[in-house]
C-alpha cells in the first residue's frame, strides 16, 4: 500500500504550470510574450473562502517572505509587500514575514553569518513599508527555528510527507543537490499553518491563512496545500501579484546583480532618470513621425507598466493611456511621468528607511504575543 508521502497528490499534478509558452518557478520566469506572464492561467487559490471568512467576521492571518540574498532591494521587491501591507490595513489582521536567510545561505555564495545579517537589512526596508509593529512579527529562520519547538514540529511533519521524488517533479532538484535544498521547501510551507505560531495564536492550529506573493514563489504552496489535508490542517489561500517586469521587457525577471534591469530603493533622483531614460523598454515607435500617425503600444511599454503599478490615480492614468496609445504623447513624455512617480516613491521610502533603528528591527524580530486575541 502507497504511503501517505506516495500517493501522487492531484493538486500538484494538476496546477504545473509550465506549459510550452511561460515557465513561472521560483528561479525563472520567462515569458515569450512581450506582455509577460498569461496570469489567466494562474488562479488565485482559494480566496473567496478568505473573502467569506471577511464578511462573517472570523479571522485569518497574512503570511509573506523575502529571501534577503543582497542588500539592494528593487522596486519588484517592494510589489508584494506595499500590497500585504494594503491587506492588512484593511482587514486588520495579524501578518508574518518569513526571511529565508537560511534558504540563500543555501543557494548563493554566501556564508550564513552574511545572509542573517542581510535578514535584519532587508527587514528595515520592509519596516518601511510602514506595517504596524503591533500585528507584524518579523523572523529570521536562523533565529525563530532555534527557539520555536513548534515551528521545528511543524516542519518535520511537512517534511515527513513530502517525498524527494514529489520535490523533484515539483521544483526540479536533482541527485546533485544538497539534501539541504531538498528539505527546504517544508521550511517556507511551515508559517502556512498557525501553529508554527504559538506565541500569537495560543497553540490554535485552525487560524486560515492568506498569502500574497509574487507569482514565482507558486511552487512551494502547491506543494504546501497538497499536504494540508493529510495533516489534518486548512489549506492556505494565494494571491498573486503580477510579476514586475525588468526594464529591458516583460519577457524576463529583474536581477539584483544587473544593475541596469531594475530600480533599486537606493538609487538617486539622477539613477532613476538616467536608467528610465536609457533603458525603459519603450512600445513607441521608431520615428515621430510614425508614433503621432500609429501611437504607442501600452502592452509592451515597460515605462507605462511600472505607471500601472504606481501611479496612484487610475484616471490620469487612463488619460496617459489614452494619449500614448492614440500617439498624442510621446515616449519622453511617458518617462517624465514615471521618472517623477518614482523619484517621489523612492524618495520617500529613503527617507523612512533612514529612522529605522537596529533597535526597532529587533522589536519587530522579538517573538511575541500580538495585538490580536486568540
Ligand atoms: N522564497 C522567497 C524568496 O526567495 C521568500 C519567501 C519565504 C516567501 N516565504 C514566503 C515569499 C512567502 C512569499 C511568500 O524571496
Amino acid at each position: 500500500m502507497a504511503s501517505n508521502a506516495e500517493k501522487v497528490s492531484e493538486e500538484v499534478q494538476k496546477s504545473s504550470i509550465e506549459d510550452d509558452e511561460d515557465i513561472v518557478n521560483p528561479w525563472d520566469v520567462v515569458s515569450s510574450s512581450a506582455k509577460g506572464v498569461d496570469y489567466s492561467k494562474l488562479i488565485s487559490r482559494d480566496m473567496h473562502q478568505i473573502l467569506d471568512l471577511v464578511e462573517k467576521k472570523t479571522g485569518f492571518y497574512l503570511y509573506t517572505g523575502r529571501g534577503p540574498s543582497s542588500e539592494s532591494m528593487h522596486l519588484g521587491h517592494l510589489i508584494p509587500f506595499i500590497f500585504t501591507k494594503w491587506l492588512q490595513d484593511t482587514f486588520d489582521v495579524p501578518l508574518v514575514i518569513q526571511m529565508t536567510d537560511d534558504e540563500k545561505f543555501l543557494w548563493k555564495d554566501l556564508t550564513i553569518e552574511e545572509t542573517n545579517k542581510l535578514a535584519h537589512e532587508n527587514a528595515k526596508d520592509i519596516i518601511a513599508c510602514g506595517f504596524d509593529k503591533d500585528k507584524t512579527f518579523i523572523f529570521s529562520d536562523v533565529e525563530y527555528i532555534s527557539e520555536s519547538t513548534e515551528f521545528y514540529k511543524m516542519m518535520c511533519k511537512i517534511q515527513k510527507l513530502v517525498t524527494f521524488n514529489q520535490v523533484k517533479g515539483i521544483f526540479g532538484f536533482t541527485d546533485s543537490d544538497s539534501i539541504g535544498k531538498i528539505s527546504f521547501p517544508a521550511i517556507q510551507a511551515t508559517p502556512s499553518f498557525s501553529s508554527a505560531f504559538p506565541q500569537i495564536f495560543t497553540g490554535k492550529k485552525d487560524v486560515p491563512c492568506l498569502i500574497p506573493c509574487a507569482i514565482d514563489q507558486d511552487p512551494y504552496f502547491r506543494m504546501t496545500r497538497d499536504v494540508a489535508p493529510r495533516l489534518g490542517l486548512l489549506k492556505p489561500a494565494l494571491l498573486h501579484s503580477t510579476f514586475f517586469p525588468a526594464l529591458q521587457g516583460a519577457h524576463g525577471k529583474m536581477s539584483a546583480s544587473d544593475p541596469n534591469s531594475s530600480i533599486f530603493l537606493t538609487d538617486s533622483d539622477e539613477q532613476i532618470k538616467t536608467k528610465i531614460n536609457k533603458y525603459a523598454f519603450s512600445g513607441g515607435r521608431p520615428t515621430e513621425e510614425e508614433h503621432r500617425k500609429h501611437g504607442g503600444d501600452c502592452d509592451t511599454d515597460v515605462s507605462y507598466q511600472y505607471l500601472t503599478f504606481f501611479m496612484e490615480d487610475d484616471d490620469k492614468l487612463a488619460d496617459i493611456k489614452s494619449r500614448y496609445s492614440s500617439g498624442e504623447m510621446l515616449t519622453g513624455e511617458l518617462k517624465q511621468e514615471l521618472i517623477t512617480v518614482l523619484q517621489n516613491l523612492v524618495g520617500e521610502h529613503r527617507k523612512t528607511r533612514a529612522d529605522v533603528t537596529d533597535n526597532l528591527v529587533n522589536e519587530y524580530m522579538k517573538s511575541r504575543k500580538l495585538k490580536f486575541d486568540y
